[in-house]
């Protein structure tokens, strides 16, 4: 088989993530306490892939390094890649053609999470003739996605991206096959509205020059985590998907565990109740506390007399006194704090090092 190379796009500025992607590159915000990332690089491990390059920016590259390092955890040869401005996914094409050479070639966008493999669209793609395969799926809010025309075999007819009057409903879902002959495309490509090289406008190039492009409409789930709800959605499928039950720290006798819970090594849960899918990182303390379902929580963590529902929680975040927190995001190092006053659910989203007093 013809060997495909990875692509992963790892840059960006993360703007609709912010405040927690002031201090840190979207990529690597975790859903169940692993980085977005690490299940990008899995979709490709397991589809046999061992060449990836990663595109990185100048200002979260340092981060994504230090969390991938050489790729050995995947069998990798990682070389990364640096796009010095983020001037759209075509552009980022361009800056790693050194990389990419002729060979064929899986673009994968580094905070995209789908519920499936990939490896059967990889032996399609490869097996094929196309100069094209992209995977398709249904949306409710098309205008804020590159939307799919198709024919009844499958064969898209036409591209447009974030139209504000959709001619379908088939979002493109940020995983690309391509041939060498996107590079051509490329190089006809003038800079869109927002002044970026667009790949959907590429492959509408390579479309206009007779080129074939396949898709596949994904079955399972596809998440784009660039926004908080959508992120919390994530945290929820994984969490209720892919969570196995281990307990690493120590629950003491006053307390309950119930469905699926990881706790990691030097947790310590005291007279509170755990009701998973639940996953906690190394080093929290959990005390006179309810954690509920599709909560994930960090390395170092600090949880008093507090009640969490679907919930994230960066690493070392603090929550104490808080009656019904739910449908939060914390950032690293953040705090919730409450002395006393009325009973409330508060729904937050607070970047790193933030503290909030209730
Ligand atoms: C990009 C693409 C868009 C695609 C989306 C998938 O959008 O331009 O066509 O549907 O990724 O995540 P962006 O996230 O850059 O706005």
């Amino acid at each position: 088989m013809m060997a495909l190379k990875g692509l992963v796009l790892s840059g960006g500025k993360g703007t609709r993530l912010r405040p927690l992607t002031h201090t840190g590159a979207k990529q690597l915000v975790p859903v169940a306490n692993r980085p977005i990332l690490y299940y990008v690089l899995d979709n490709l491990q397991e589809a046999g892939i061992d060449e990836v390059g990663i595109v990185i920016a100048p200002e979260t590259g340092a981060a994504i390094r230090e969390a991938v390092g050489s790729g050995e955890r995947w069998g990798f040869k990682v070389e990364y890649i640096l796009q010095d401005e983020p001037l759209g996914l075509a552009h980022a094409v361009k800056v790693a053609r050194p990389f990419l050479g002729r060979d064929p070639f899986v673009m994968y966008l580094g905070d995209n999470l789908i519920g499936s493999a990939i490896s059967t669209f990889c032996r399609d793609f490869v097996a094929g003739e196309v100069d094209a395969t992209l995977l398709l799926k249904r949306v409710g809010n098309p205008s804020a996605f590159g939307i799919a025309e198709i024919d009844a075999q499958g064969r898209i007819t036409k591209l447009a991206e974030k139209p504000k009057e959709p001619k379908s409903d088939l979002a493109l879902v940020g995983i690309y096959f391509f041939s060498e002959k996107i590079h051509d495309a490329i190089d006809q490509l003038k800079p869109s509205w927002r002044g970026e090289l667009e790949i959907t406008d590429a492959i509408q190039v390579l479309l206009d020059h007779g080129g074939l492009v396949s898709s596949h409409e994904i079955a399972s789930w596809w998440l784009d985590t660039g926004k908080k709800d959508d992120l919390l959605t994530a945290n929820t499928v994984v969490l209720d998907e892919w969570l196995k039950h281990q307990i690493d720290g120590e629950v003491d006798s006053d307390s309950e565990v119930t469905g699926r819970v990881r706790l990691g090594q030097g947790s310590r849960v005291i007279n509170s109740k755990l009701r998973g899918p639940v996953v906690i990182g190394e080093n929290v303390r959990i005390e006179n506390s309810f954690i509920g379902p599709f909560t994930s929580i960090g390395d170092g963590c600090r949880i008093v007399g507090s009640v969490l529902e679907h919930c994230v929680l960066l690493e070392n975040a603090r929550v104490e006194g808080v009656d019904r927190l739910e449908d939060s995001l914390l950032g690293k190092s953040s705090a919730v704090l409450k002395n006393h006053g009325s009973h409330h659910a508060y729904r937050l989203m607070i970047g790193d090092d933030s503290e909030v007093l209730l």
